[in-house]
């Protein structure tokens, strides 16, 4: 579980991140596509080709469902208990996924927000995409 001061981190981090949440979602994608291919195999129904309309729509989804753990970030498991069925039992995303793809967002702010980015907020963010992967994989078994 994340400290005082890590949640404290995570929304400052946050409130800059919201303002290009699409942006830096269909980034993310975009990177976890290129420098993991095998990723793809889940999206055989999008176009994958950078800044396609499916790209970023689903990026914004995503970081949607970020900002709502965030929002909720004293019960990420009630925020995000939907999206947990549909990835465990109904889409069946192998959970190093979410591993790969966690790296490709904690990429794609450091980015775009290197000052901010010290390494206090690197590894709240990081423990902070931790929970939501945890989260969105524990109905597996
Ligand atoms: C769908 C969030 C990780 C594959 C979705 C949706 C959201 C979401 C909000 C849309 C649900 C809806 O339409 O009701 C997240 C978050 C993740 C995550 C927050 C982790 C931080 C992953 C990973 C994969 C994946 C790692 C596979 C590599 C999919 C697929 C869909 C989906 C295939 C359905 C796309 C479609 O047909 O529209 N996810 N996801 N997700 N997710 Fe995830």
């Amino acid at each position: 579980t994340l400290t005082q001061a890590e949640k404290a981190a995570v929304i400052t981090i946050w409130s800059k991140v919201a303002t290009q949440a699409d942006a830096i979602g269909a980034e993310s994608l975009e990177r976890l596509f290129s420098s993991y291919p095998q990723t793809k195999t889940y999206f055989p129904h999008f176009d994958l080709s950078q800044g396609s309309v499916q790209l970023r729509g689903h990026g914004s989804k995503v970081m949607n469902a970020i900002g709502e753990a965030v929002k909720h970030i004293d019960d990420i498991r009630g925020a995000l208990a939907k999206l947990s069925e549909l990835h465990a039992y109904i889409l069946r995303v192998d959970p190093v996924n979410f591993k790969l793809l966690s790296h490709c967002i904690l990429c794609s702010v450091a980015a775009r927000y290197p000052t901010e980015f010290t390494p206090e907020v690197h590894a709240a963010w990081d423990k902070f995409l931790s929970s939501v992967s945890s989260v969105l994989t524990e109905k597996y078994r």
